[in-house]
């Protein structure tokens, strides 16, 4: 007797019934670059549908999002001067506490969240300050507790430290804490790896950086044991929600990690991810909507549920349509 696993596979109908995994618009958490001015709408062009938008532009794209059923979005600033502290990152009128504080006087409810970094407010472009020709990690903990709760001042739910210094989602917890801002949260970078896919967030970012490269604190792509590591560090330490970056070349990661926490796991469906697909696409050679499509369910099916997306507007307005 043959076995027919097929018979589940003959109508749409039976498939829709038997589908294990499901994308939904509250997956997505739609990272968004914010810069100064009034009215930008810059391309990214290694990021082809990617915008610099100033705080008003951004408004408009939160609420396109919104209404599309995003609920999250990550905010990613230019600041108008860099130094070697990234001092700009922690000011009052910094560009990711406008761009905040213009989110949320328009969507009190949207979810905003910030990447807490230093890399793309030094001049140096690295993610921590400087000693020694090394990044110095316990000097940069200040830096970035101080960022975090800039942050949160401008109204964020989340704050996400993409650093990668040791300890620091402990320090961002005391100080959020000692600030008042019990109430809001950690997405961490808990597992984040020293990765070639972010190149067009670098040009996105403008935070490349000018020497060296970040493998002395990113993870080697080699390594799995020391993601599950890095995740218990981070929960530990106070995680409200982990993340695993990049997502596709790391799907065993997602579902190692799964396997380790309770927490919601994210997954950081990065720029060159999306520049991949944009750029076959774009000479015909992929079919750019369905390889959207099954890129984010199968970071779904490996365990993410949440991904931090670029596709996070057009996969939703798909998911629109098709309901
Ligand atoms: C900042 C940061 C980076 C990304 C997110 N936060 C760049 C980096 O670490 O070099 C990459 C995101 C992407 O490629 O989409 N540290």
């Amino acid at each position: 007797m043959i076995i027919r696993p097929r018979r589940l596979r003959r109508t749409g109908a039976i498939r829709n019934m038997v589908r294990e995994t499901h994308l939904s618009t509250h997956d997505f958490i739609a990272p968004l670059f914010v810069k100064h001015g009034k009215n930008v709408n810059d391309p990214i062009s290694s990021m082809p549908g990617q915008f610099q938008f100033s705080p008003d532009t951004l408004i408009n794209e939160a609420e396109e999002l919104w209404e599309l059923g995003v609920p999250a979005l990550i905010l990613f600033g230019l600041p108008d001067e860099k130094d070697p502290t990234g001092s700009r990152s922690w000011a009052e009128d910094g560009i990711v506490q406008q761009g905040v504080k213009a989110v949320k006087d328009h969507l009190p409810d949207m979810v905003v969240m910030t990447d807490v970094c230093l890399c793309e407010y030094t001049d140096h472009g690295h993610c921590g300050v400087i000693s020694d020709g090394h990044v110095d990690n316990d000097a940069t903990l200040e830096l970035l507790a101080q960022q975090a709760v800039s942050h949160c001042d401008a109204g964020a739910d989340f704050v996400a430290p993409s650093d990668m210094m040791d300890g620091r989602v402990g320090h961002i917890r005391h100080a959020l804490d000692n600030a008042g801002y019990q109430d809001r949260g950690i997405l961490s970078y808990a597992v984040k790896y020293a990765s070639a896919f972010y190149g067009p967030f670098r040009d996105a970012a403008d935070s490349a950086p000018q020497f060296g490269d970040r493998t002395g604190y990113q993870m080697d792509p080699a390594n799995a044991l020391e993601a599950l590591k890095e995740a218990e560090l981070d929960i530990e330490e106070g995680a409200d929600m982990i993340m695993v970056k990049p997502a596709m070349p790391y799907l065993d990661i997602i579902t190692r990690v799964r396997e380790i926490t309770l927490l919601p796991l994210a997954a950081y469906n990065v720029s060159g991810e999306y520049a991949m697909v944009k750029a076959a696409t774009s000479k015909g050679w992929l079919d750019g909507e369905r390889v959207m499509m099954e890129m984010l369910i199968a970071i779904k099916r490996a365990g993410a549920d949440l991904i931090l997306t670029y596709f996070a507007k057009e996969a939703a307005r798909k998911l629109k349509n098709e309901n």
